[in-house]
């Protein structure tokens, strides 16, 4: 939702201006492009030198660079900008703002600039909470500005109450809802995604598993952004650690390849778009022992295939189903992702290689190439599995449009 946005971040004195860092981080992690504006007070909380390296970006602060007298130009900024944020804003600059008053660049930016502009206040309970204070913050709401309302609890001062910034999290949300709002509806609004994440755990005995590395940061990643885009959202997911940060995803857990087969089959026929990340197992015992496994002299595991999903879905997939694939591979990577693309009746195929650094298990980043039915391949450069997923639900829409 963020990616390709360009957002100011505007930094005012105030002991929340380290959480600007994660802010940035968040924000670029997105995708979004970032520069920030920073109140000469701020520099005496966090360093110019770690949101410049972070953002990208050089700091502003000044309205022109004393070395060699280049202006920044405030007006530029304010139109450059899709969003302003502003956060920490302390009582003084939320009070200027208020006012008009325009006299560090901070400020003249906020009053150039067109685009949404959304306020972080930061500040202790009592200050928060005079009079003079929530009139600013009122007048600023009667502007159009986004108050990104603090939270409750420890402040600097050791008092307890409201005061604290929102957590860079919270504010990366109100960004995401509002480009949400603006953005033209995605084609995925209200289409039933069905996902599949994570490994599958093939009992040996009550206390011993085979499994695999997968962690289900790709599956869940595209669960997350099938939700975003509107997608009635299903994930079935194998055994993982990870937590959904979307309440509208509604997730399965499964334990085996036989319990993602059968939850799986149970959605399959009311979606319409099947995504199967899962690292599903392809062996399992023939039998579990009922007892943990004591003898220590010898163990003969007899393996038996587990029902392949992808294949068995494929050939029940109709007409106005989208069935995709995964494939990770070591060798031989394009013939044995088109060979998989053709038996198990895919739509596409993401291709991801163990060769390639940054990609496959438990890393945050991955570097795919999609191979359509058409054998035409589309390759991508590394990145987060966040940006990824986007590539892969760009490519989905893609697909719909030409239906
Ligand atoms: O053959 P391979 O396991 O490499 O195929 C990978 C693709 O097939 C992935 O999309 C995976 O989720 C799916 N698959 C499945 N059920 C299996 C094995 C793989 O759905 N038993």
């Amino acid at each position: 939702m963020l990616k390709g946005k360009k957002i100011i971040l505007g930094v005012t004195g105030s002991i929340a201006a380290y959480k600007a860092a994660i802010l940035v981080r968040a924000l670029v992690k997105e995708g979004a492009q970032v520069k920030v504006v920073m109140s000469a007070l701020a520099k005496e909380f966090i360093t110019p030198l770690t949101l410049a390296t972070l953002s990208k970006n050089p700091i502003l602060v000044d309205f022109f660079d004393p070395e060699n007298g280049q202006w920044n130009s405030h007006v530029d900024l304010g139109l450059w900008a899709d969003a302003y944020v502003i956060a920490p804003a302390t009582a003084n600059t939320i009070a200027k703002m208020a006012n008009g008053i325009a006299d560090n660049l901070l400020l003249t930016t906020y009053l150039s600039a067109r685009c949404q502009v959304f306020v972080a206040p930061a500040m202790d309970l009592d200050m928060y909470g005079h009079r003079a204070t929530q009139k600013n913050i009122e007048t600023l709401k009667s502007f159009g500005n986004i108050i990104v309302e603090p939270g409750t609890g420890e402040l600097a001062s050791g008092l307890d109450g409201k005061g604290r910034m929102a957590e860079p999290e919270d504010i990366v949300e109100s960004l995401r809802l509002f480009f949400q709002n603006k953005t033209p509806d995605s084609l995925l609004k209200n289409i039933k995604v069905l996902i599949t994440a994570g490994p599958t755990y093939e009992a040996i005995d009550p206390v011993r598993f085979i499994g695999n590395h997968s962690s289900g940061k790709m599956g869940y990643a595209l669960a997350e952004e099938a939700a975003r885009r509107g997608a009635l959202t299903t994930l079935v997911s194998g055994p993982s650690a990870l937590e959904l940060k979307s309440n509208s995803v509604q997730k399965i857990d499964v334990v085996s390849a036989n319990d993602m087969f059968k939850s799986v089959e149970k959605h399959f026929e009311q979606s319409e778009v099947i995504i199967l990340c899962a690292a599903v197992s392809d062996f399992t015992p023939e039998q579990a022992a009922k007892e943990k496994i004591k003898d220590k002299t010898k163990l003969v595991l007899e393996l038996k295939p587990t029902t392949d999903i992808a294949f068995e879905m494929g050939k029940r997939k109709k007409e106005n189903q989208l069935l995709i694939g995964f494939a990770l591979e070591t060798s031989n990577e394009i013939s044995n992702a088109r060979e998989k693309l053709k038996r198990k009746n895919f739509d596409f195929i993401v291709l991801n290689s163990l060769n390639d650094k940054g990609a496959g298990f438990k890393s945050e980043t991955n570097k795919i190439s999609i191979i359509g039915k058409d054998n035409n391949i589309c390759n991508f450069e590394l990145k987060t599995k966040e940006l990824v997923a986007s590539d892969i639900l760009d490519k989905i829409e893609e697909v719909l449009k030409l239906q």
